[in-house]
């Protein structure tokens, strides 16, 4: 745990209140009305009354809180490693909890077969493997459940850089050296996976692929796969 820790802290540049306070306040805007359009076209019709709803990387569980509150009748569980996200948990309703986990070693008691969906939200590419992820996820989800990943996928380091300094700032302006590495970093680490190479491995664990549509600008990518 304490490894995986320091690894989120250094990928959240050192400073997790602030990674905490960007990823609160993108919520609403991520989980917009076309979000809940495609979750009722393609994840809600799998759910069943007593499922286990759950959502991994759950940051203060605010996707956790949305999720008990629509299905009442179902539990959510959220897991997360950093301590800096935990503590400013959301006030969750009573079907909804979150768990402290580290989901490169997933070790969550959640009995095989309970869960109806998954989602991983910007998650994948915060784990160094996600292969033990991958196959404890097809061991919780039910026959017919499904998983959704959504995350950064790779592309040119041209389109990178012109999307952080617009109209070839970074050419034109003096870039402190420090914003420049820690850029050059990122892209790294936000340039991990096409989407093929996700699919690869949910496949080899025995997913079924439902959907893998490009997001904004092809960015991001947004995966469902079936058990
Ligand atoms: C970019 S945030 C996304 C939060 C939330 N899913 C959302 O979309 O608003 C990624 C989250 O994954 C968590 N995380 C990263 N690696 C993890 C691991 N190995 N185990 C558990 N949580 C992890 C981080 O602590 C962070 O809260």
């Amino acid at each position: 745990m304490e490894k995986t820790q320091q690894q989120i802290l250094r990928h959240h540049g050192g400073d997790g209140e602030h990674a905490r306070q960007m990823i609160t306040q993108t919520y609403e805007r991520r989980h917009d009305t076309d979000f809940w359009e495609f979750w009722n076209e393609q994840m809600a019709p799998v759910i069943s009354h007593g499922d286990c709803l759950l959502d991994l990387g759950a940051g203060t569980g605010q996707f956790v809180s949305d999720l008990a509150l629509r299905y009442p009748h179902n539990s959510a569980l959220g897991i997360d490693a950093a301590d800096y996200m935990l503590v400013a948990q959301e006030a969750l309703p009573e079907n909804g909890r979150m768990v402290k986990g580290d989901l490169n070693e997933p070790q969550v008691n959640i009995e095989d077969g309970r869960v109806g969906v998954a989602m991983a939200s910007m998650l994948v590419h915060e784990l160094p493997q996600p292969i033990n992820l991958f196959k404890a996820v097809y061991k919780w989800l039910k026959p017919g459940g499904r998983f959704c990943i959504i995350d950064l996928v790779r592309r040119p380091l041209a389109e990178y850089l012109e999307h952080k300094f617009p109209d070839g700032q970074l050419f034109k302006t003096d870039v402190e050296r420090d914003e420049m590495e820690d850029v050059f970093e990122h892209f790294l680490e936000h340039n991990r996976y096409h989407a093929d190479d996700i699919l690869y491995m949910l496949k080899g664990v025995g997913f079924t692929v439902i959907e893998n549509t490009p997001q904004r600008d092809g960015r991001f990518v947004r995966i469902v796969v079936e058990k």
